[in-house]
């Protein structure tokens, strides 16, 4: 739980939560990162979600914490506030830290409102905790929240980050990525998180790059997953690229299909494209498999084609949430497709092939609408289709 001689990982893992945010599956569980920063004063650096209170009390007694002077708070999302009047009630004399978004955010969730709990920080300020360990807080607004900062310790050339470099997955007895026989997971996992929770913030999370680019770094301890010590350089250009849609040569066809018919133009487009030299495709029900692990594979890949039946005179409902959810976390930068289905009304194609335009990605070649079933032409359409978008792809490699 020592990650440096002056900081105690105090996170708990949470193996309980089946929907991160209601929303996100976690089929790996997740960890609420918390962090010790020990001077001749003690600063607790964020906190864990409500529900982890057992495992963060037993935490605290197995580090023999009996005083914390002050509570820093990066970020208020409740999954790392979500302790703070408990730890107030525990810790009275402690001051939490904050900028002014924050004490504001803290009044509205939780009530506390006195100014003498408070220290009220800015960008830039500093803290010094004693023995030469200062702490430094730097604003990165939107990277989650408005009220954002990391927390920067140069004696150990350490960042708490917040959410920035955050993974999905429970830390299962691990703390650092030293110790993590696998990494490949977790990284998996950071572009889970970032498609799901950060995409809509790439400009802010570029703007954060930028302005902390120049701190020098052995550590990043974000809220969520590993520590981050032998792979900081991997995890920061991994941002970097997630934030500027850099992408890969592959392609996700992803298709809705209420009786197998959409679907076999699907497995069509696939076939050709494989012939095509594209080899990695992955193809996804946007009915069976969760939104989240689709939109992770579109942050990978730069190749993008959708498909769905016309379903209420508009596109088939999963595929339509999917380009909904594509529109706001602002996608760019790929190369996309549109095909559908009707039997009476010819309607999903043309949208899905205006929501692809809409966002700015380059539509290539022809959209294949099918009546009913298919029929060899509407094969060979699709085929053409699927040529045009595998040359733009294999030639981007
Ligand atoms: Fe992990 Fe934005 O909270």
């Amino acid at each position: 739980m020592q990650i440096t001689d002056s900081v105690i990982y105090m996170g708990v893992d949470d193996h309980t939560t089946t929907l991160f945010e209601s929303l996100w599956p976690l089929p790996a569980g997740v960890s609420y990162n918390s962090y010790l920063v020990k001077g001749e004063a003690t600063a607790l650096i964020d906190t864990a979600e409500i529900h982890t209170l057992p495992e963060f009390l037993a935490r605290l007694r197995q580090h023999d914490v009996n005083k914390i002077d002050y509570l820093v708070v990066n970020h208020m999302e409740p999954d790392h506030s979500g302790l703070i009047p408990e730890l107030k009630l525990l810790y009275p004399d402690m001051k939490i830290v904050g900028n002014a978004l924050t004490v504001n955010m803290i009044n509205g969730y939780y009530g506390i409102s006195d100014s003498e709990s408070f220290l009220i920080v800015k960008d830039g300020d500093t803290l010094n905790l004693g023995k030469g360990r200062v702490l430094s807080f730097h604003t990165v607004p939107m990277v989650h929240w408005p009220e954002t900062m990391v927390t920067y310790l140069a004696c150990e050339q350490l960042l708490f980050s917040g959410d920035a470099f955050g993974t999905f997955g429970a830390m299962n007895g691990a703390v650092s990525d030293t110790m993590i026989g696998d990494a490949d997971i977790y990284f998996r996992e950071m572009r889970r998180y970032y498609a799901c929770i950060v995409a809509k913030y790439a400009t802010p999370v570029q703007n954060a790059l930028a302005k902390l680019g120049s701190l020098p770094l052995k550590y990043i301890c974000s809220t969520h997953g590993p520590v981050w010590c032998e792979q900081v350089h991997r995890v920061i250009e991994e941002y970097d690229r997630l934030s500027r849609n850099v992408t890969e040569p592959g392609a996700v066809i992803v298709y809705g299909s209420m009786y197998g018919n959409t679907a076999q133009m699907a497995e069509i487009i696939a076939s050709r494209l494989s012939e095509k030299g594209v080899d990695k495709i992955k193809v996804y029900n946007a009915a069976t498999t969760d939104l989240s692990f689709i939109l992770a594979d579109i942050w990978k890949y730069n190749g993008l084609i959708i498909g769905a039946p016309t379903y209420n005179a508009s596109i088939f409902p999963p595929v339509r949430n999917l380009l909904e959810a594509l529109k706001l976390r602002g996608l760019k930068h790929h190369v996309a497709g549109a095909f559908g289905s009707f039997t009476w009304a010819s309607v999903a194609c043309r949208q899905i092939a205006d929501a692809l335009t809409d966002m700015g990605l380059d539509l290539t070649g022809e959209p294949v609408e099918m009546k009913m079933s298919l029929t060899p032409e509407t094969e060979s359409k699709l085929r053409a289709m699927a040529d045009a978008i595998a040359a733009k792809i294999v030639k981007s490699v």
